[in-house]
Protein backbone atom coordinates (compact mmCIF):
# COMPACT_ATOMS: atom_id res chain seq x y z
CA UNK A 1 0.00 0.00 0.00
CA UNK A 2 1.31 3.51 -0.78
CA UNK A 3 2.59 5.66 1.96
CA UNK A 4 0.74 8.69 2.98
CA UNK A 5 2.56 11.49 3.13
CA UNK A 6 2.52 14.34 6.16
CA UNK A 7 3.53 17.99 7.18
CA UNK A 8 4.02 19.24 10.36
CA UNK A 9 1.40 22.13 10.75
CA UNK A 10 1.66 25.08 13.54
CA UNK A 11 -1.93 24.64 15.64
CA UNK A 12 -1.96 27.85 16.01
CA UNK A 13 -0.49 30.33 13.06
CA UNK A 14 -1.12 27.76 10.68
CA UNK A 15 3.05 27.50 9.47
CA UNK A 16 3.86 24.45 7.52
CA UNK A 17 6.92 22.50 7.13
CA UNK A 18 8.29 19.12 6.67
CA UNK A 19 9.75 18.68 9.30
CA UNK A 20 9.18 18.54 12.87
CA UNK A 21 10.37 21.09 15.15
CA UNK A 22 9.80 21.59 19.24
CA UNK A 23 9.17 25.50 18.66
CA UNK A 24 7.21 26.85 15.64
CA UNK A 25 9.71 29.53 13.57
CA UNK A 26 6.79 31.59 12.54
CA UNK A 27 4.97 32.48 15.81
CA UNK A 28 7.62 31.17 18.15
CA UNK A 29 4.76 28.67 19.97
CA UNK A 30 6.02 25.71 22.32
CA UNK A 31 4.74 22.41 21.16
CA UNK A 32 2.07 23.47 18.64
CA UNK A 33 3.79 21.58 15.57
CA UNK A 34 1.38 18.83 14.80
CA UNK A 35 1.64 15.88 12.25
CA UNK A 36 -1.20 15.98 9.18
CA UNK A 37 -1.59 14.16 5.78
CA UNK A 38 -0.91 15.60 2.84
CA UNK A 39 -3.33 15.05 -0.05
CA UNK A 40 -2.18 15.31 -3.33
CA UNK A 41 -2.61 17.62 -6.10
CA UNK A 42 -3.17 14.87 -8.39
CA UNK A 43 -5.90 13.08 -6.18
CA UNK A 44 -7.54 16.30 -5.52
CA UNK A 45 -7.64 16.93 -9.35
CA UNK A 46 -8.77 13.55 -9.88
CA UNK A 47 -11.44 13.21 -7.66
CA UNK A 48 -12.60 16.60 -9.50
CA UNK A 49 -12.67 15.18 -12.54
CA UNK A 50 -14.45 12.51 -11.72
CA UNK A 51 -17.65 15.18 -11.18
CA UNK A 52 -18.86 13.16 -8.59
CA UNK A 53 -17.63 15.42 -5.68
CA UNK A 54 -19.80 18.60 -7.72
CA UNK A 55 -22.77 16.64 -7.79
CA UNK A 56 -25.37 17.40 -5.15
CA UNK A 57 -27.43 15.21 -3.58
CA UNK A 58 -30.90 16.39 -3.00
CA UNK A 59 -31.26 14.01 -0.38
CA UNK A 60 -29.48 15.82 1.54
CA UNK A 61 -30.55 19.45 1.05
CA UNK A 62 -34.34 19.67 2.97
CA UNK A 63 -36.43 22.43 4.67
CA UNK A 64 -36.30 21.75 8.57
CA UNK A 65 -39.97 21.59 8.74
CA UNK A 66 -39.61 18.66 5.62
CA UNK A 67 -37.70 16.49 7.97
CA UNK A 68 -39.50 13.88 10.07
CA UNK A 69 -38.51 13.29 13.55
CA UNK A 70 -37.38 10.38 14.41
CA UNK A 71 -36.97 9.21 18.05
CA UNK A 72 -33.22 8.06 18.42
CA UNK A 73 -33.04 4.55 19.92
CA UNK A 74 -30.89 3.67 22.52
CA UNK A 75 -29.49 0.83 24.17
CA UNK A 76 -29.79 1.27 28.14
CA UNK A 77 -26.27 -0.10 29.44
CA UNK A 78 -28.00 -1.37 32.39
CA UNK A 79 -25.77 0.38 34.90
CA UNK A 80 -27.64 3.65 35.69
CA UNK A 81 -24.73 6.10 36.74
CA UNK A 82 -23.14 5.25 33.36
CA UNK A 83 -27.06 6.20 31.47
CA UNK A 84 -27.67 9.09 33.74
CA UNK A 85 -23.97 10.27 32.35
CA UNK A 86 -24.97 9.22 29.05
CA UNK A 87 -28.43 10.79 28.48
CA UNK A 88 -30.22 7.52 29.19
CA UNK A 89 -28.48 4.96 27.07
CA UNK A 90 -26.12 4.53 24.54
CA UNK A 91 -27.78 6.54 21.41
CA UNK A 92 -27.11 3.54 18.23
CA UNK A 93 -24.66 4.11 15.96
CA UNK A 94 -22.53 6.73 18.17
CA UNK A 95 -18.95 7.07 19.20
CA UNK A 96 -17.65 7.57 22.75
CA UNK A 97 -14.54 8.09 24.00
CA UNK A 98 -13.73 7.67 27.25
CA UNK A 99 -10.92 9.21 28.84
CA UNK A 100 -9.06 8.74 32.19
CA UNK A 101 -5.96 8.34 34.13
CA UNK A 102 -4.15 4.74 33.83
CA UNK A 103 -5.60 2.44 36.33
CA UNK A 104 -8.34 4.56 37.24
CA UNK A 105 -11.00 1.64 36.09
CA UNK A 106 -11.64 2.42 32.52
CA UNK A 107 -11.52 -1.39 31.21
CA UNK A 108 -12.97 -3.08 34.55
CA UNK A 109 -15.82 -0.57 33.66
CA UNK A 110 -16.11 -1.49 30.12
CA UNK A 111 -15.86 -4.96 31.14
CA UNK A 112 -18.71 -4.21 33.45
CA UNK A 113 -20.74 -2.89 30.89
CA UNK A 114 -19.91 -6.17 28.44
CA UNK A 115 -22.13 -7.92 31.55
CA UNK A 116 -24.75 -5.63 32.43
CA UNK A 117 -25.85 -5.09 28.42
CA UNK A 118 -27.01 -8.13 28.45
CA UNK A 119 -27.79 -9.85 25.26
CA UNK A 120 -26.14 -7.77 22.92
CA UNK A 121 -23.04 -8.38 20.46
CA UNK A 122 -20.00 -7.53 21.68
CA UNK A 123 -16.37 -7.05 20.64
CA UNK A 124 -13.61 -5.98 23.10
CA UNK A 125 -10.45 -5.14 21.16
CA UNK A 126 -7.80 -5.29 23.11
CA UNK A 127 -4.23 -3.66 22.49
CA UNK A 128 -3.40 -3.68 25.98
CA UNK A 129 -4.62 -7.20 27.72
CA UNK A 130 -4.27 -10.33 25.99
CA UNK A 131 -7.73 -12.69 25.83
CA UNK A 132 -6.20 -14.66 28.54
CA UNK A 133 -5.71 -11.64 30.74
CA UNK A 134 -8.97 -10.23 30.30
CA UNK A 135 -10.27 -13.74 30.56
CA UNK A 136 -8.77 -13.21 34.44
CA UNK A 137 -10.63 -10.02 35.23
CA UNK A 138 -13.50 -11.18 33.75
CA UNK A 139 -13.38 -14.36 36.49
CA UNK A 140 -12.22 -11.90 38.93
CA UNK A 141 -15.44 -9.75 38.43
CA UNK A 142 -17.54 -13.05 38.37
CA UNK A 143 -18.94 -13.53 34.89
CA UNK A 144 -18.78 -15.58 32.06
CA UNK A 145 -20.72 -14.65 28.35
CA UNK A 146 -20.98 -15.94 25.33
CA UNK A 147 -21.87 -12.95 23.05
CA UNK A 148 -18.93 -11.32 23.97
CA UNK A 149 -15.76 -11.76 21.90
CA UNK A 150 -12.05 -10.99 22.57
CA UNK A 151 -9.59 -9.65 19.90
CA UNK A 152 -6.28 -8.47 20.52
CA UNK A 153 -4.96 -6.91 17.71
CA UNK A 154 -3.84 -3.44 16.98
CA UNK A 155 -3.89 -2.98 13.26
CA UNK A 156 -7.25 -1.04 12.74
CA UNK A 157 -7.55 -3.28 9.13
CA UNK A 158 -7.30 -6.41 10.54
CA UNK A 159 -10.01 -4.90 13.11
CA UNK A 160 -12.26 -3.23 10.88
CA UNK A 161 -11.75 -6.97 9.32
CA UNK A 162 -13.37 -8.53 12.13
CA UNK A 163 -16.11 -6.17 12.57
CA UNK A 164 -17.40 -6.42 8.97
CA UNK A 165 -17.34 -10.44 9.15
CA UNK A 166 -18.52 -10.50 13.05
CA UNK A 167 -21.57 -7.25 12.95
CA UNK A 168 -21.05 -6.34 16.65
CA UNK A 169 -23.77 -4.21 18.00
CA UNK A 170 -21.00 -3.25 20.37
CA UNK A 171 -17.61 -2.29 19.82
CA UNK A 172 -14.86 -1.50 22.45
CA UNK A 173 -11.36 -0.29 21.44
CA UNK A 174 -9.20 -0.10 24.63
CA UNK A 175 -6.91 1.95 23.55
CA UNK A 176 -7.21 4.03 20.82
CA UNK A 177 -3.68 4.93 21.37
CA UNK A 178 -2.50 0.87 20.91
CA UNK A 179 -4.28 0.99 17.70
CA UNK A 180 -2.99 1.90 14.61
CA UNK A 181 -3.73 2.23 10.45
CA UNK A 182 -0.84 0.63 8.43
CA UNK A 183 -0.84 3.58 5.85
CA UNK A 184 0.31 6.26 8.39
CA UNK A 185 3.98 5.93 8.78
CA UNK A 186 3.55 7.58 12.53
CA UNK A 187 4.08 5.80 15.46
CA UNK A 188 0.87 4.51 17.31
CA UNK A 189 -0.28 7.07 20.00
CA UNK A 190 0.54 10.48 17.73
CA UNK A 191 -1.60 12.83 17.02
CA UNK A 192 -2.29 11.48 13.34
CA UNK A 193 -2.44 7.91 13.88
CA UNK A 194 -5.16 8.68 16.82
CA UNK A 195 -6.99 11.23 14.54
CA UNK A 196 -6.85 8.54 11.52
CA UNK A 197 -7.76 5.67 13.51
CA UNK A 198 -10.96 7.25 14.96
CA UNK A 199 -12.00 8.90 11.90
CA UNK A 200 -12.30 5.07 10.43
CA UNK A 201 -13.79 3.61 13.34
CA UNK A 202 -16.29 6.97 13.18
CA UNK A 203 -16.98 6.03 9.47
CA UNK A 204 -17.54 1.85 10.36
CA UNK A 205 -19.42 3.08 13.21
CA UNK A 206 -22.15 5.31 11.42
CA UNK A 207 -22.40 2.78 8.16
CA UNK A 208 -23.01 -0.30 10.10
CA UNK A 209 -25.18 1.90 12.77
CA UNK A 210 -23.20 -0.08 15.53
CA UNK A 211 -21.51 1.82 18.89
CA UNK A 212 -18.03 2.31 19.78
CA UNK A 213 -16.72 3.16 23.22
CA UNK A 214 -13.28 4.43 22.64
CA UNK A 215 -11.15 4.01 25.74
CA UNK A 216 -8.00 6.44 25.54
CA UNK A 217 -5.49 7.81 28.41
CA UNK A 218 -5.13 11.25 29.27
CA UNK A 219 -1.59 12.54 29.24
CA UNK A 220 0.04 14.30 31.55
CA UNK A 221 -1.15 17.73 30.71
CA UNK A 222 -4.55 16.40 31.50
CA UNK A 223 -6.12 16.15 27.91
CA UNK A 224 -7.58 13.36 26.15
CA UNK A 225 -4.63 12.00 23.79
CA UNK A 226 -2.62 15.42 24.10
CA UNK A 227 -3.94 17.68 21.71
CA UNK A 228 -7.84 17.91 22.13
CA UNK A 229 -7.89 16.59 18.53
CA UNK A 230 -10.54 13.41 19.02
CA UNK A 231 -12.70 15.57 21.13
CA UNK A 232 -14.81 17.32 18.42
CA UNK A 233 -15.23 14.44 16.56
CA UNK A 234 -17.03 12.03 18.42
CA UNK A 235 -20.38 12.61 20.01
CA UNK A 236 -20.30 11.70 23.50
CA UNK A 237 -16.54 12.65 25.50
CA UNK A 238 -16.70 10.95 29.16
CA UNK A 239 -14.12 11.51 31.65
CA UNK A 240 -13.35 9.08 34.20
CA UNK A 241 -12.07 10.75 37.21
CA UNK A 242 -10.32 10.41 41.22
CA UNK A 243 -7.63 10.08 43.32
CA UNK A 244 -6.05 6.89 42.84
CA UNK A 245 -5.31 6.15 46.47
CA UNK A 246 -9.02 6.65 47.03
CA UNK A 247 -11.54 4.19 45.99
CA UNK A 248 -14.54 6.87 44.57
CA UNK A 249 -14.33 7.50 40.93
CA UNK A 250 -16.40 10.07 39.31
CA UNK A 251 -18.10 9.43 35.79
CA UNK A 252 -18.03 13.01 34.08
CA UNK A 253 -19.76 13.87 31.00
CA UNK A 254 -17.48 16.55 29.19
CA UNK A 255 -19.17 16.57 25.92
CA UNK A 256 -22.57 14.85 24.85
CA UNK A 257 -24.46 15.64 21.43
CA UNK A 258 -27.44 13.91 22.86
CA UNK A 259 -27.76 15.09 26.05
CA UNK A 260 -26.55 17.11 29.01
CA UNK A 261 -23.27 17.22 30.18
CA UNK A 262 -24.33 18.26 34.06
CA UNK A 263 -24.61 14.72 35.25
CA UNK A 264 -22.20 12.79 36.71
CA UNK A 265 -21.74 9.12 37.80
CA UNK A 266 -20.03 8.08 41.07
CA UNK A 267 -18.41 4.27 41.63
CA UNK A 268 -16.70 2.78 44.42
CA UNK A 269 -13.75 0.63 43.02
CA UNK A 270 -14.61 -2.64 45.09
CA UNK A 271 -12.77 -5.92 45.37
CA UNK A 272 -15.43 -7.04 43.23
CA UNK A 273 -15.37 -4.60 40.21
CA UNK A 274 -16.77 -1.14 40.18
CA UNK A 275 -19.49 -0.74 42.21
CA UNK A 276 -22.15 2.00 41.80
CA UNK A 277 -22.82 4.34 44.52
CA UNK A 278 -26.66 5.80 44.45
CA UNK A 279 -26.95 7.68 47.50
CA UNK A 280 -23.15 9.72 47.03
CA UNK A 281 -24.68 11.64 50.82
CA UNK A 282 -24.25 8.64 52.60
CA UNK A 283 -21.18 7.50 51.14
CA UNK A 284 -19.19 10.67 51.94
CA UNK A 285 -20.52 11.52 55.33
CA UNK A 286 -20.20 7.76 56.20
CA UNK A 287 -16.96 8.28 58.31
CA UNK A 288 -17.81 11.23 60.06
CA UNK A 289 -16.01 12.15 63.21
CA UNK A 290 -18.43 13.37 65.23
CA UNK A 291 -17.95 16.36 67.53
CA UNK A 292 -14.41 17.63 66.27
CA UNK A 293 -13.47 21.13 65.79
CA UNK A 294 -12.49 21.69 61.91
CA UNK A 295 -15.46 19.34 60.71
CA UNK A 296 -18.16 20.99 58.75
CA UNK A 297 -21.02 19.56 56.51
CA UNK A 298 -21.64 21.47 53.48
CA UNK A 299 -23.69 20.22 49.82
CA UNK A 300 -22.07 20.59 46.58
CA UNK A 301 -23.93 20.24 43.21
CA UNK A 302 -22.21 17.31 41.55
CA UNK A 303 -24.45 17.68 38.46
CA UNK A 304 -27.89 17.60 39.23
CA UNK A 305 -27.47 16.04 42.30
CA UNK A 306 -26.22 17.73 45.75
CA UNK A 307 -24.22 15.59 47.36
CA UNK A 308 -23.19 16.51 51.39
CA UNK A 309 -19.59 16.29 51.90
CA UNK A 310 -17.48 16.67 54.90
CA UNK A 311 -14.86 19.84 55.05
CA UNK A 312 -11.97 18.86 57.41
CA UNK A 313 -9.62 21.67 58.65
CA UNK A 314 -6.91 21.30 60.68
CA UNK A 315 -4.84 24.59 62.18
CA UNK A 316 -1.96 23.93 64.18
CA UNK A 317 0.83 26.39 65.30
CA UNK A 318 3.82 26.84 62.75
CA UNK A 319 6.93 25.71 63.38
CA UNK A 320 8.77 27.65 60.35
CA UNK A 321 9.14 31.64 59.13
CA UNK A 322 6.48 30.50 56.35
CA UNK A 323 3.26 29.15 57.37
CA UNK A 324 2.35 26.56 55.40
CA UNK A 325 -1.28 26.28 53.19
CA UNK A 326 -2.39 22.87 52.27
CA UNK A 327 -5.73 22.10 50.31
CA UNK A 328 -6.98 18.68 48.93
CA UNK A 329 -10.17 18.60 46.85
CA UNK A 330 -10.51 22.20 47.46
CA UNK A 331 -8.65 25.38 44.90
CA UNK A 332 -5.48 26.01 46.71
CA UNK A 333 -5.92 29.64 45.96
CA UNK A 334 -9.47 29.94 47.28
CA UNK A 335 -8.11 29.03 50.32
CA UNK A 336 -5.66 31.48 50.07
CA UNK A 337 -8.71 34.13 50.01
CA UNK A 338 -10.66 32.58 52.38
CA UNK A 339 -8.08 33.11 54.73
CA UNK A 340 -7.28 36.43 54.09
CA UNK A 341 -11.06 37.27 54.68
CA UNK A 342 -10.84 35.74 57.89
CA UNK A 343 -8.11 37.74 59.49
CA UNK A 344 -9.35 40.64 57.45
CA UNK A 345 -12.83 40.54 58.79
CA UNK A 346 -12.68 38.23 62.03
CA UNK A 347 -9.66 40.07 63.18
CA UNK A 348 -7.68 36.21 63.44
CA UNK A 349 -4.10 36.58 63.21
CA UNK A 350 -3.60 32.72 61.25
CA UNK A 351 0.19 33.72 59.95
CA UNK A 352 1.27 32.16 62.70
CA UNK A 353 -0.30 28.71 62.07
CA UNK A 354 -0.15 26.28 59.30
CA UNK A 355 -3.46 25.55 57.57
CA UNK A 356 -4.48 22.43 56.15
CA UNK A 357 -7.64 21.69 54.92
CA UNK A 358 -9.05 18.44 53.27
CA UNK A 359 -12.24 17.23 51.14
CA UNK A 360 -13.35 13.95 53.07
CA UNK A 361 -13.21 10.68 50.43
CA UNK A 362 -10.89 12.09 48.23
CA UNK A 363 -13.05 14.29 46.03
CA UNK A 364 -12.67 17.54 44.33
CA UNK A 365 -15.02 20.27 45.00
CA UNK A 366 -14.85 22.73 42.13
CA UNK A 367 -17.95 24.55 43.50
CA UNK A 368 -18.26 28.40 45.13
CA UNK A 369 -20.92 27.02 47.47
CA UNK A 370 -18.71 25.32 49.87
CA UNK A 371 -16.74 28.32 50.60
CA UNK A 372 -18.71 29.13 53.71
CA UNK A 373 -17.97 26.06 55.36
CA UNK A 374 -14.24 25.83 54.34
CA UNK A 375 -14.03 29.16 56.53
CA UNK A 376 -15.93 28.27 59.13
CA UNK A 377 -14.27 24.75 59.58
CA UNK A 378 -10.70 26.99 59.70
CA UNK A 379 -12.27 29.13 62.52
CA UNK A 380 -13.51 25.84 64.29
CA UNK A 381 -10.14 24.22 64.17
CA UNK A 382 -8.35 27.85 65.22
CA UNK A 383 -11.00 27.76 68.58
CA UNK A 384 -10.88 24.36 68.79
CA UNK A 385 -14.66 24.32 69.19
CA UNK A 386 -16.63 21.78 66.94
CA UNK A 387 -19.36 22.53 65.06
CA UNK A 388 -22.78 21.41 65.82
CA UNK A 389 -22.56 18.13 64.18
CA UNK A 390 -26.52 18.84 62.49
CA UNK A 391 -25.60 21.47 60.90
CA UNK A 392 -24.86 22.15 57.08
CA UNK A 393 -23.24 25.40 56.25
CA UNK A 394 -23.52 26.74 52.94
CA UNK A 395 -22.56 30.01 51.01
CA UNK A 396 -19.95 31.71 48.82
CA UNK A 397 -17.53 34.14 50.25
CA UNK A 398 -16.83 37.72 48.83
CA UNK A 399 -14.04 39.20 49.03
CA UNK A 400 -15.26 42.26 51.66
CA UNK A 401 -16.55 39.48 54.04
CA UNK A 402 -19.98 39.26 52.46
CA UNK A 403 -21.88 35.86 52.36
CA UNK A 404 -22.89 35.59 48.57
CA UNK A 405 -26.04 33.85 46.92
CA UNK A 406 -25.73 30.20 45.89
CA UNK A 407 -27.74 28.10 43.06
CA UNK A 408 -29.70 25.25 43.60
CA UNK A 409 -30.59 26.25 47.27
CA UNK A 410 -33.69 24.66 47.61
CA UNK A 411 -32.58 20.61 46.10
CA UNK A 412 -29.22 21.27 48.85
CA UNK A 413 -31.54 22.05 51.63
CA UNK A 414 -34.02 19.29 50.74
CA UNK A 415 -31.27 16.94 50.74
CA UNK A 416 -29.73 18.15 54.50
CA UNK A 417 -32.97 17.46 55.61
CA UNK A 418 -33.01 13.92 53.82
CA UNK A 419 -30.30 13.24 55.63
CA UNK A 420 -31.22 14.13 59.02
CA UNK A 421 -29.78 17.20 59.68
CA UNK A 422 -31.41 19.93 61.90
CA UNK A 423 -30.27 23.36 61.01
CA UNK A 424 -28.30 24.80 57.65
CA UNK A 425 -27.19 28.31 57.48
CA UNK A 426 -27.29 29.70 54.12
CA UNK A 427 -27.17 32.98 52.13
CA UNK A 428 -29.55 35.56 53.54
CA UNK A 429 -29.93 36.41 49.64
CA UNK A 430 -31.30 32.76 49.10
CA UNK A 431 -34.09 33.47 51.51
CA UNK A 432 -36.01 35.50 49.12
CA UNK A 433 -36.87 33.11 46.75
CA UNK A 434 -37.67 30.17 49.77
CA UNK A 435 -40.83 29.10 50.75
CA UNK A 436 -39.57 28.45 53.84
CA UNK A 437 -43.00 26.27 55.45
CA UNK A 438 -41.89 24.10 53.29
CA UNK A 439 -38.87 22.53 55.30
CA UNK A 440 -38.85 20.98 58.43
CA UNK A 441 -34.89 21.77 58.72
CA UNK A 442 -34.32 24.94 60.06
CA UNK A 443 -33.13 27.65 57.66
CA UNK A 444 -30.89 30.90 58.80
CA UNK A 445 -29.73 33.36 56.54
CA UNK A 446 -26.30 35.39 57.13
CA UNK A 447 -24.81 38.25 55.13
CA UNK A 448 -22.10 38.19 56.10
CA UNK A 449 -19.31 35.85 57.40
CA UNK A 450 -19.01 37.46 60.77
CA UNK A 451 -23.02 36.61 61.46
CA UNK A 452 -22.11 32.77 60.49
CA UNK A 453 -18.79 32.94 62.96
CA UNK A 454 -21.56 34.26 65.95
CA UNK A 455 -24.13 31.42 64.99
CA UNK A 456 -21.63 28.77 64.94
CA UNK A 457 -19.61 29.22 68.05
P1 LIG B 1 -8.33 -0.83 35.01
O1 LIG B 1 -9.74 -1.02 34.63
O2 LIG B 1 -7.33 -1.80 34.49
O3 LIG B 1 -7.84 0.63 34.71
P2 LIG B 1 -7.58 1.36 33.30
O4 LIG B 1 -8.14 0.51 32.24
O5 LIG B 1 -8.26 2.70 33.46
O6 LIG B 1 -6.11 1.53 33.19
O7 LIG B 1 -8.33 -0.84 36.60
C1 LIG B 1 -7.18 -1.05 37.27
C2 LIG B 1 -7.31 -0.93 38.76
O8 LIG B 1 -8.54 -1.33 39.30
C3 LIG B 1 -6.28 -1.86 39.30
O9 LIG B 1 -5.33 -1.08 39.98
C4 LIG B 1 -7.00 -2.80 40.19
C5 LIG B 1 -8.32 -2.20 40.39
N1 LIG B 1 -9.40 -3.22 40.45
C6 LIG B 1 -10.04 -3.44 41.64
O10 LIG B 1 -9.73 -2.83 42.67
N2 LIG B 1 -11.06 -4.37 41.68
C7 LIG B 1 -11.43 -5.07 40.58
O11 LIG B 1 -12.35 -5.90 40.66
C8 LIG B 1 -10.75 -4.83 39.35
C9 LIG B 1 -11.12 -5.59 38.10
C10 LIG B 1 -9.75 -3.89 39.32
MG1 LIG C 1 -7.06 -0.50 30.74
Amino acid sequence: MAKLKSKYTCQSCGYSSVRWSGKCPECNNWNSMTEELITHEKDIRERKNSKSILKVNENNFKALSDISSINESRTKTHITELDRVLGGGIVDGSVILIGGDPGIGKSTLMLQLAEKIGDKKILYVSGEESASQIKLRADRLNFNLSNFFILSETNLDIIQAVIERERPEIVVVDSIQTVYRSEIESAPGTVSQLRESTALLMNLAKSDNFSVFIVGHITKEGMIAGPKVLEHMVDVVLQFEGERTHSFRILRGIKNRFGSTNEIGIFEMTEAGLKEVLNPSDVFLSQRNYGASGCVISASMEGTRPVLIEVQGLVSSSNYGIPQRTSMGFDYKKLNIIVAVLEKKLGLFLNKYDIFLNIAGGIKIDEPAIDLAVAMSIYSSLKDIPVDSETVILGEVGLSGEVRTISYAERRITEAEKLGFRKIIIPKGNLKNLNLKKFKIKVEGVGKIKEASELII
